[in-house]
């Protein structure tokens, strides 16, 4: 595989996406971050001042026409694009807490599925073929410890398509191993992102007492982890949810 490498990640503005874009820069990975709003613009810029170079676009994730525009973009940008890190993701509270089943709209279901799951998919159906014609390429979901475990606390549509992305993991694993590509899923348990901080001080209290290690994780150590599947070395993992999350769930 020549260098340098190319990257797209989702959801690159804040939280996760956002230290994994700054790993990748810092490695010398030509990346786009794509958010929301401007800000992804912004910080892109911002980060390109400090190391590598960072793009930003705009894209509402659950407009398809939009991100299939976006994802046009982000190729004339970058030409091709080895790795993918599909990490934007969205998971509604209701008072800071969990949704039971019967409560979920419809409405709010599909929007949940079309973020967490179908964009992944739009995704990555528009970026393999050039992967398999390149002979390499890197495909890192964002699933959840929610989907791993007993779901005392996440709603249902959330878990529902966090297990349906590392079912499209397998997927892209197996029909990428012939052709260099990898294809694995990060599950992390409770990190500080903003996605968190919107939980009741009750759930935050009572998740924390039940992590073995006693806190939260950091955007830092799952995006190190991120950035160890995105490289060479990982050629021989794929297929993998790999869990990040204090020993919430031991295997
Ligand atoms: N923080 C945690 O405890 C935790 C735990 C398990 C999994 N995760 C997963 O990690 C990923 C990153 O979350 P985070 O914790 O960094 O939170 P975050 O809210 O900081 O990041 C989510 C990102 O997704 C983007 N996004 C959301 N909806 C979008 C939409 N409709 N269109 C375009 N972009 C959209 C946001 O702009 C934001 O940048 C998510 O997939 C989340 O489910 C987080």
């Amino acid at each position: 595989m020549t260098t340098p490498k190319t990257a797209l990640v989702t959801g690159g503005s804040s939280g996760i996406g956002l230290a994994v874009a700054r790993r990748f820069a810092k490695a010398g990975i030509r990346t786009i971050i794509t958010g929301r709003s401007r800000a992804a613009v912004e910080i892109a810029s911002s980060m390109s001042d400090e190391s590598g170079s960072v793009t930003g676009l705009v894209v509402e994730l659950s407009d398809l026409p939009a991100l299939r525009s976006c994802l046009r973009e982000a190729r004339q940008r970058l030409g091709h694009i080895d790795i993918v890190v599909n990490n934007a993701g969205i998971h509604p509270k209701r008072n800071g807490g969990k949704y039971l089943v019967e409560e979920i709209e419809s409405t709010q279901w599909h929007e949940v599925m079309n973020v967490n799951l179908t964009a992944p998919f739009v995704i990555c159906a528009a970026l393999l073929p050039a992967m398999k014609e390149r002979g390499w390429g890197r495909v890192i979901n964002i699933g959840s410890s929610g989907a791993r475990n007993r779901p005392i606390s996440p709603s249902a549509h959330y878990v529902a398509s966090k297990a349906g992305l590392e079912g499209l993991t397998r997927c892209i694993a197996e029909e990428g191993a012939g052709n260099g590509i990898t294809a694995n899923c990060v599950a992390p348990g409770p990190v500080i992102t903003r996605l968190t901080t919107s939980s009741s001080k009750e759930a935050i209290e009572g998740l924390t007492r039940s992590i073995p290690v006693g806190r939260y994780g950091t955007a830092e150590e799952i995006a190190a982890l991120v950035e160890f599947l995105a490289s060479d070395e990982a050629s021989f993992i794929t297929g993998a949810v790999i869990d990040a999350n204090g020993g919430l769930t031991m295997n």
